[in-house]
């Protein structure tokens, strides 16, 4: 292995790889040698630009802290992210697709009860949610684990709220005997991603918008069932079609309906404006997979 040209270091490289102990690294291995070698032939890659490269995904690993990971987020805006989603998450037309789990999910949220005020008393417009669970032939999931976290009128989660100490416009439900839940909350706001670290240089250096369309987070859990994570979009949103982590999709897109004030759904009196959300999640028979970001 001596001598080695342009022409001949990528098999030189791949020979040293392939035959990793374990079979599948051995092939993620060689694929990855492959393409991040046809990359450097297909664009010409100086050194200068090879050393900007470098320096790029060093910041993006010095950004990294507990509560901020500049990886994934990377991950995100350049689609890696929703495609190992979509290729992990097939889902049939009809059932419920998914979407990106993203940073702010919390393992301390509160379990409540059903039709739970989960706002907090934050400030914001009424929301009112009514949710369905079925599975693929329509017939009510019973005792669903439902979480549902996001967020506030200003596009921040409860771990950027300042002053607020406890979990807010979170929590873990579960679906009655007819695989109904409700819950009571404020309506969610569009909102960046983090602009401020080597991903935002990015986005500014490619002029795309960092504006996540509003959305509730939904994770649904039942035993027999494929584990559904999600989003729902109010159908008016301005960001719908530039989401920078490319996460909506049609079927998520939903009527996040206007009513002026009075009394809401399940007999709740609201001196304000609401909002009110239907959705029925339909869920396919399985296993959840594992979440690899989640032991
Ligand atoms: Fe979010």
């Amino acid at each position: 292995m001596r001598d080695l040209t342009d022409g001949t270091i990528t098999e030189a490289v791949v020979s040293t790889v392939r035959d990793a102990k374990d079979p599948r690294l051995g092939a993620i291995l060689e694929a990855l040698v492959r393409h991040v070698h046809d990359f450097v032939r297909e664009t010409g890659l100086t050194e200068e630009e090879w050393a900007r490269g470098v320096d790029f995904l060093t910041r993006t690993g010095q950004q990294c802290t507990p509560t901020r990971q500049e990886f994934i987020l990377l991950s995100d805006v350049l689609g890696v992210t929703m495609l190992v989603d979509a290729l992990g998450n097939r889902r049939a037309a009809g059932s419920t697709q998914n979407s990106v789990l993203g940073p702010f999910f919390r393992d301390d949220r509160p379990a409540l009860p059903d039709g739970a005020d989960i706002s907090e008393g934050l400030p914001g417009t009424p929301l009112f949610f009514e949710g369905l669970v079925t599975d693929v032939h329509g017939k009510p999931v019973a005792d669903a684990q439902v979480d549902v976290w996001h967020s506030d009128a200003d596009g921040h989660y409860d771990v950027d709220v300042p002053g607020l100490a406890d979990p807010a416009m979170r929590a873990l439900l579960r679906t009655g005997g007819d695989g109904g839940f409700r819950f009571r909350s404020i309506r969610p706001a569009a909102y960046p991603i983090p602009d401020d670290g080597p991903v935002g240089e990015l986005m500014r250096a490619t002029g795309r918008s960092v504006m996540r369309p509003a959305h509730l987070h939904l994770r649904i859990t039942a035993p027999g069932f494929q584990r559904v994570t999600t989003m729902l979009f109010p159908s008016d949103d301005a960001y719908l079609d530039r989401d920078p982590v490319f996460g909506v999709k049609q079927s998520l897109v939903a009527d996040y309906s206007g009513h002026p004030a009075g009394t809401g759904p399940y007999g709740t009196a609201t001196d304000e404006p609401y909002t009110l959300l239907r959705h029925t999640f339909v869920l396919e028979p399985g296993r959840s997979a594992h979440d690899p970001l989640r032991s």
